[in-house]
């Protein structure tokens, strides 16, 4: 009894919760609400958030499964509305909004002894419990009087309206810690090493004795992907690096640091193709189309060589909700080329086996793995490469320039030991040209846009404070040493509402 089922109603913050309990060395799975699965080891349910409303048509609903599980079930937000719902209370439809943050007066429960009686929480939500279910008792209020919590000890369901899974609430953690130790009674067992174990035991069993195509980018992920499914079936995984015209000067040198790790790495340079395809292409979700499209290509074909049906893919978590195929009722931010980005017909079967993680969990996997800290804390890069830091139409000329671009930025950043304080930093070749004057003469050149975000998971990101001085220093080289640059700016946009890539 060591694992916290998660049912996903469509809330974005539901890995976190169950990246979270994974840091509690509980193992927590997320399932989806008409397929969830309780199994032996399961010592409690969490029901999520979700953006739905659950009178609305199509609601997402509690199943019998769940209900009758007798378990300990926590309801958030959404997954609170269900349980009045499921047990006979009363829920009021989009007349009682609480957004952001919302002081709450706690009772006495289980969920917050020890804690003080108000404290600040994260609400999202425009429906409200109004009345609640027979035998269930309300064991916090927010300020404006709506139910913000509710129990019943007995049957061991609890609920809450606010988000103890996003650091602006109070004491969230502490709470989800006491649904999951005290009334769960899970055990702190669980370590990362545990997931490389069983992943590589699921590969092993799903392929058997086929071949697999590897995809590697020069990103940390694939690198992840392909070294821990190497350990499942060693050479039967033949690893392709996929030179699509865009990659960085650092990218080229992965395969020969992954084949010292001990996976073997087939170089393809398919810069023609892609580049070909992408002519007169400057939309940038059409753009990510067609460098998936052609990704699956070049893999087909390669599959087709080696007689292999399975490609493997180096996807993590947040590829997956912001191409929006996380849950159903999740909305698309961009189409990652490994995710959304996708064919629809395809004659590959995917594994991915990093698809639940964020990326500094991927980043532990890789180290446990042996993989070099230069591969491990590497800026994470997208798999489209360059060409989504080109705005408009990609040119060969233009990958040049932005690749001598960003290495001048990388090194400089090294150089003064920044790199390492940040997420991700990169330049981004702008489709505009401005005027300048270069030694007394008159000159015209392109506008790069200098990027540099802190995040923790690449969700949300706020830019990066880099120090004045170190500004000038990569303005000047960069204007110094790429002659086709004439004018160096610097991103200050969030995300949201921007997002880290331009494109
Ligand atoms: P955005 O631009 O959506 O990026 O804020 C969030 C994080 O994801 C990376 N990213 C990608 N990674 N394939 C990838 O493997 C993609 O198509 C892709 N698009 C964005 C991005 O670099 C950032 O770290």
């Amino acid at each position: 009894m060591n694992e916290v089922l998660i049912i996903d109603y469509g809330s974005q913050y539901t890995r976190l919760l169950a990246r979270k309990i994974r840091e509690f060395e509980v193992y927590s799975r997320v399932e989806d609400p008409s397929n969830a699965k309780i199994s032996n080891d399961t010592a409690g349910i969490i029901l999520s958030g979700g953006p739905m409303s659950v009178y609305e048509e199509g609601a997402l609903p509690l199943t019998d499964i769940i209900l009758k599980s007798g378990l300990p079930i926590l309801g958030i937000c959404y997954g609170m509305q269900l349980l009045a719902k499921n047990f006979g209370g009363r829920i009021s439809k989009g007349k009682s909004f609480e957004y952001g943050l919302t002081f709450v007066r706690l009772h006495e429960s289980p969920l917050f002894s020890t804690f003080p009686s108000h404290i600040k929480t994260w609400m999202n939500h425009g429906d409200a419990v109004e009345r609640l279910p027979d035998g269930f008792e309300k064991v916090a209020e927010s300020e404006s009087g709506m139910i913000a919590a509710f129990e019943s000890v007995t049957r061991r369901i609890y609920a809450l309206q606010f988000h103890p899974e996003v650091h602006q609430t109070e004491y969230g953690d502490e709470m989800i810690k006491k649904f999951v130790f005290e009334i769960c009674g899970a055990k702190p067992e669980w370590k990362m090493k545990d997931l490389i174990g069983t992943e590589i035991s699921l590969t092993k069993k799903k392929i058997g004795n086929s071949k697999v195509i590897g995809a590697v980018s020069g990103g940390v992920d694939s690198a992840v992907a392909a070294l821990l499914v190497s350990k499942a079936i060693g050479n039967n995984l033949i690893s392709i690096f996929v030179d699509h015209g865009f990659l960085r000067f650092e990218d080229l040198a992965v395969p020969c640091i992954l084949e010292k790790a001990g996976v073997t790495v087939k170089k393809v340079d398919a810069s023609g193709l892609f580049l070909e395809n992408l002519k007169n292409c400057s939309d940038p979700e059409e753009k990510r189309k067609i460098i998936g499209r052609t990704f699956i290509e070049v893999f087909e074909r390669e599959a087709r060589t080696y007689g292999s049906r399975w490609l493997l893919q180096g996807t993590i978590y947040s590829d997956v909700i912001e191409s929006a195929a996380a849950s159903s009722s999740s909305s698309k931010i961009k189409s990652h080329h490994n995710v959304g980005g996708l064919p629809e017909k395809m004659n590959l079967k995917l594994i991915e086996p990093l698809r639940e993680l964020f990326k500094d969990e991927v980043r532990e996997v890789g180290k446990m793995l042996g993989l070099p800290p230069e591969i491990i804390n590497r800026h994470p890069f997208p798999g489209p490469g360059l060409a989504i830091r080109i705005i408009g139409e990609v040119t060969r000329e233009k990958a040049d320039i932005l690749r001598r671009t960003d290495k001048i930025l990388t090194d400089t950043l090294r150089k003064h030991r920044e790199y390492e304080k940040i997420w991700q930093a990169f330049a981004v070749l702008l489709p505009v040209k401005s005027v300048g004057v270069k030694g007394d003469a008159r000159s015209y050149g392109y506008v790069v846009a200098i990027r540099a975000v802190d995040s923790i998971e690449g969700m949300t990101a706020s830019w990066h404070e880099l120090p004045y001085t170190l500004m000038r220093e990569i303005s000047s080289k960069i204007t110094d040493e790429v002659p086709e640059i004439g004018r160096v700016v610097y991103d200050i946009s969030d995300k949201p509402p921007a997002t880290i890539e331009w494109e």
